[in-house]
């Protein structure tokens, strides 16, 4: 079986002031029984976060972390920094820091491997451009980023597959879109992993995943949760998204 996961994605967004009401109200909502729910807020709200969240039902994590454990690397975050924290979870290789702060295949493989080392979970992303998916290249785009997931510990691993295209843009993909990117990416972690890994590993989409459309792309086979980000910032809106999700799903 493979348990949902909804994972809030706040990008830059929030402050200890704002999270405090927020977080309340979601452990109150968020039970055994229905997906597995994180909170990524960025680095300065992860103990506000952690404390609120502690006991309960809603994990937390990170956005990014750093391929080395320790070092030289000013304004840098490392992954058992994290760890002692008590965060769960990492974001690695999102779009906005492969366009925006030189994040490369390599530098996103070596992030997910520091995390694991530190027994953080990752989410990596991956997902295509609108150019690359209009000159038919989405599927060879997705095999070259995911070779990433090779040497990763699945027990350790969700990947999200996100169009940039649809990032922040309110033009998700359709179900059937996403489907055949998931069905395509767990073939290539059959591959990479073994069947038994891809038959267990979650895959999530992102990209302008709202409370009206989650129910439509949560409802294919492959699509194991979602990775949220503009709709996750209400309350209420991300509340409604992980209702719509699935708890569990049978495995292939
Ligand atoms: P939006 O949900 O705002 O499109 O962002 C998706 C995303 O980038 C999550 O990581």
């Amino acid at each position: 079986m493979r348990r949902c996961l909804i994972a809030a994605n706040w990008k830059m967004h929030g402050t200890v002031a704002s999270i405090e009401a927020y977080l309340e109200t979601l452990v109150e909502r968020v039970g055994p029984d229905g997906p597995e729910v994180v909170v990524c807020p960025p680095f300065t709200l992860l103990p506000a976060a952690l404390l609120i969240a502690s006991g309960s039902e809603v994990a937390v994590g990170a956005q990014n972390c750093h391929w080395a454990d320790a070092g030289a690397f000013t304004g840098e975050v490392a992954a058992p920094m994290l760890a002692e924290l008590g965060a769960q979870w990492v974001i690695v290789g999102h779009s906005e820091r492969r366009q925006h702060f030189g994040e490369t295949d390599e530098t996103a493989a070596a992030r997910a491997k520091a995390a694991q080392r530190a027994g953080l979970s990752v989410i990596f992303c991956l997902g295509e451009t609108l150019e690359q998916r209009d000159a038919g290249e989405t599927l060879a785009v997705l095999e070259r980023q995911s070779a990433a997931l090779a040497g990763l510990d699945p027990a350790l691993l969700a990947v999200a597959y996100e169009p940039v295209w649809a990032i922040g843009t309110g033009r998700n993909a359709t179900p059937a879109q996403a489907q055949e990117a998931h069905a395509a990416l767990r073939r290539r972690a059959g591959e990479l992993l073994g069947a038994e890994a891809a038959g267990t590993l979650r895959i999530l989409y992102g990209g302008s995943v709202k409370p009206d459309n989650a129910l439509s792309l949560l409802a294919q086979s492959d699509v194991d949760g979602a990775l949220v980000g503009g709709a996750s910032l209400d309350v209420e809106g991300f509340c409604a998204i992980i209702h719509a999700a699935p708890g569990r799903r049978p495995g292939a």
